[in-house]
């Protein structure tokens, strides 16, 4: 069945490793609605934690700007795909600010209820051991359990620090076009 995935692109390059990431697993999701965006060339502003949203379905934030974009997309899809380089053991703030503005969707319930999704994760990093994941794994773990989404999968792809390095890491492509397949 086809399902609607929705990408949320926190790389700030445009032909970064993230990118060649994401291409990968779109090329894997082939058949399914997918809607991407690239958050970096959006004008999305952090959360104001006014709690002050979740009146309008449509335009659930007191703040109008592109997350007005996202909002019709994120209701609608069965999959959201986080996707991000690896910024100080954390995704970036692009993806930070997007995600944090999801909580105007939560104030639309009034138990604070999140929409249930599937949810993955594709994150570049320069470093390529273990330790060095550890904190987003923590991070992407503790996200979808509070969330209430159930996890599809993840590809670390380290060892990846100028853009189009990771084309020296084809298995890491075939990872995420792997997970987009299986969808
Ligand atoms: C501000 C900044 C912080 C970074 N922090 C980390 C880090 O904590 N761990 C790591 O392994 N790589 C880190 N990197 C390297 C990036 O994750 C790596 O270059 C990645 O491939 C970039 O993906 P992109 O091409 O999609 O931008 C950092 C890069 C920048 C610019």
């Amino acid at each position: 069945m086809s399902k609607k995935i929705l990408i949320l692109n926190g790389s700030p390059r445009a032909k970064g490793n993230t990118k060649a990431l994401i291409e990968a697993f779109e090329k894997g999701a082939a058949g399914h609605h997918v809607e991407r965006f690239d958050l970096q060339a959006m004008n999305i502003h952090g959360c104001l934690g006014c709690c002050g949203g979740g009146k309008d379905p449509a335009s659930p934030c007191v703040q109008k700007d592109d997350m007005e974009k996202i909002y019709p997309a994120y209701r609608e899809a069965d999959v959201v795909v986080l996707a991000s380089p690896m910024y100080y053991w954390n995704i970036t703030g692009q993806l930070k600010c997007a995600f944090d503005r999801l909580f105007a969707v939560a104030e639309l319930d009034p138990n604070y209820a999140n929409p249930k999704k599937d949810c993955v994760l594709l994150m570049a990093a320069e470093g390529e051991d273990e330790d060095n994941f550890a904190p987003v794994r923590a991070l992407y773990e503790g996200l979808t359990s509070h969330m209430g989404w159930r996890d599809l999968g993840a590809v670390y792809a380290g060892g990846n620090f100028e853009a189009g390095a990771i084309h020296g890491h084809p298995e890491q492509l075939r990872q995420a076009e792997s997970l987009g397949k299986s969808i």
